[in-house]
């Protein structure tokens, strides 16, 4: 019995080690706006993570560009994660591109689709990972087809969403941004 309730114990504690509830949450210490040290007491929380500022003046500043942007008006992390899911399908069933995917592990690719998507339209966390010319340079024979392609599903996947088409056409406007350096090719003009 007494091996049962310490066993249980044991077991409790580690739940709560593992439940994201109870694990104390990691404030940032940069405040995003000023670049200098945060006051832990200047927080917002946003889509249940919490942001810490310098200033007040910089917290106004961030909720502001929060609520005016693209990631906001498209429905924010639920939905922008729900459309790159949807992306993904098509774009693995698509003959004309899915063979770039073939090695590709494509939970991690998702994963940094909706991080690189959700930072370009505003959204709260930077873009981390590589830059696009980087991260696509290395794949053989990739030219404008493909990337037309790409361009094609994304926009099929945010009109079967029912996305405004006023949104639908500043997210692609900000997906052909990144044609050049997807293509590795010198940007236009220069
Ligand atoms: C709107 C245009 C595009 C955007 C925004 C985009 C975005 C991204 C991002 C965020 C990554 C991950 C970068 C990292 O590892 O940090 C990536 C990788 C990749 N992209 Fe794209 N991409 C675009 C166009 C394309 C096109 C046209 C293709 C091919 C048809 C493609 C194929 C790939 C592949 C295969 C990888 C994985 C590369 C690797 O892990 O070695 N992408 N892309």
């Amino acid at each position: 019995m007494k091996v049962i309730r310490i066993s249980l114990a044991v077991l409790g504690l580690l739940l709560s080690l593992s439940n994201p509830i109870n694990a104390a949450e990691e404030l940032n210490t940069v405040c995003p706006i000023s670049g200098k040290p945060v006051d832990p007491k200047i927080t917002t929380v946003y889509e249940g993570k919490t942001y810490a500022f310098a200033m007040e003046a910089c917290k106004t500043k961030w909720i502001s560009a929060r609520d005016a942007s693209l990631y906001h008006k498209l429905g924010g992390k639920a939905a922008i994660d729900a459309a790159v899911e949807s992306f993904y399908v098509k774009v693995l069933a698509d003959d004309r591109i899915k063979h770039f995917f073939d090695d590709i592990n494509m939970t991690a690719q998702r994963r940094k689709q909706k991080a690189f998507l959700s930072a370009a339209f505003g959204g709260p966390q930077p873009w981390t990972g590589k830059d696009m010319r980087k991260a696509h340079e290395n794949l053989p024979g990739l030219n404008e087809t493909h990337f037309n392609a790409v361009a094609e599903n994304l926009q099929k996947t945010l009109e079967e969403l029912k996305v405004p088409k006023d949104l639908i056409d500043q997210v692609m406007a900000i997906a052909a941004s990144t044609k050049d350096d997807v293509l590795n090719r010198k940007p236009a003009g220069k």
